[in-house]
């Protein structure tokens, strides 16, 4: 039994057989290669996409989705070990993930940072625990990373170049843009890791050295980039990270090292309205497209020009959530 809780665990072989799968699925979607199994869907967070793509695959393949939303119409879950539970939480995780085990064949987790401390919620501690207490697959829906994301991004960008191979040796470049609050960073950690893990020359773009990214997923980039010949670079000069590019791939993220005091981050950002994603920019592209993992807000992080541009690829990608999920569901639950 293998959890997917973050690529990381997996070799770019093992996915691109996921990649290849979702696309005979795309082709094929009604199948019963999942009859009779079911899967639980623990939202601690909102979602368009990751719920309604999710439920709708597993319907798909003739699977039984149940959503709960612990605290919301399910107890509310403790996850410290050795906790007095005298405050809200009614269940613990070691009850709550062997339960979900013994009547579902996975269980697929959404578990957002709290915002409050990078150096707690960086451990990820809800999946964790999830995942070492239960005795079925684990399934990241996003957490501080967003595997399923992931895959979408590499399904969509396969589909776009021609192939397996085709993602390799072209330049992405995630770009940091404003958003009015300061977001989760599980996105870009993931967009990073995927490009370099696929053979891209990846730039991150971002305003200024406190909005790198954590240095887990830094080195993780940059040892597949080693590993195969390519590079990871980091700028702050917009004209230079655009440059050539052929994938630009935008998110906003909180700056790690104010993260829990978004209040003196706020006026920082405020300064970095400019890394907005338009026309102008895109210009600089080598003919580039242009994505995100949505829900992205218009005119804040990119204008309506290229979103709906015929460059965009932001609702290939969303439809794409659906069959990498169906393939990863199938892999891990599926008939041997
Ligand atoms: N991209 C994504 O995960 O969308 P939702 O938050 O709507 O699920």
């Amino acid at each position: 039994m293998r959890h997917f809780l973050t690529t990381e665990d997996w070799t770019r072989e093992e996915l691109q057989t996921w990649l290849d799968d979702a696309r005979r699925l795309k082709a094929k979607p009604l199948q019963s290669r999942l009859a009779g199994k079911s899967i639980a869907l623990l939202f601690f967070n909102p979602s368009l996409r990751t719920r309604t793509s999710f439920e709708l695959g597993a319907h798909q393949l003739g699977a039984k989705a149940i959503v709960l939303e612990p605290g919301k119409g399910a107890w509310p879950i403790e996850f410290e070990d050795g906790a007095v539970m005298d405050g809200d939480a009614e269940e613990h995780v070691r009850e709550a993930a062997r339960v979900l085990s013994r009547y579902c064949d996975a269980i697929a987790v959404r578990a957002f940072p709290k915002f409050q401390d990078w150096s707690v919620d960086r451990e990820d501690r809800v999946i964790r625990q999830f995942a070492a207490h239960a005795t079925v697959p684990v399934i990241n829906m996003e957490t501080i990373v967003h595997p399923c994301q992931e895959l979408a991004l590499m399904l969509t960008l396969q589909e776009q170049f021609g192939g397996a191979d085709a993602t390799d040796g072209r330049k992405f470049v995630l770009t940091w843009t404003y958003h009015p609050k300061p977001l989760n960073t599980a996105v870009a950690n993931s967009a990073l890791m995927i490009a370099a893990k696929f053979g891209m020359n990846v730039t991150l773009l971002c305003p200024d050295s406190r909005y790198v990214l954590d240095d887990r997923y830094m080195k993780a980039a940059f040892m597949s980039t080693q590993a195969q010949g390519r590079t990871l670079h980091v700028t702050h000069d917009i004209n230079e990270a655009y440059h050539g590019a052929d994938i630009v791939y935008a998110k906003s993220w909180g700056a790690l090292p104010y993260f829990g005091d978004w209040a003196n981050e706020k006026p920082i950002r405020e300064r970095y309205k400019h890394f907005i994603v338009d026309e102008d920019k895109m210009k600089l592209t080598k003919d580039g497209l242009f994505s995100h993992c949505l829900p992205a807000r218009r005119n804040v992080k990119v204008t309506d020009e290229v979103i709906d541009g015929p460059r965009s690829r932001v609702i290939e990608e969303a439809e794409n959530r659906l069959h990498v999920q169906k393939a990863m569901m199938s892999a891990l639950i599926g008939a041997a």
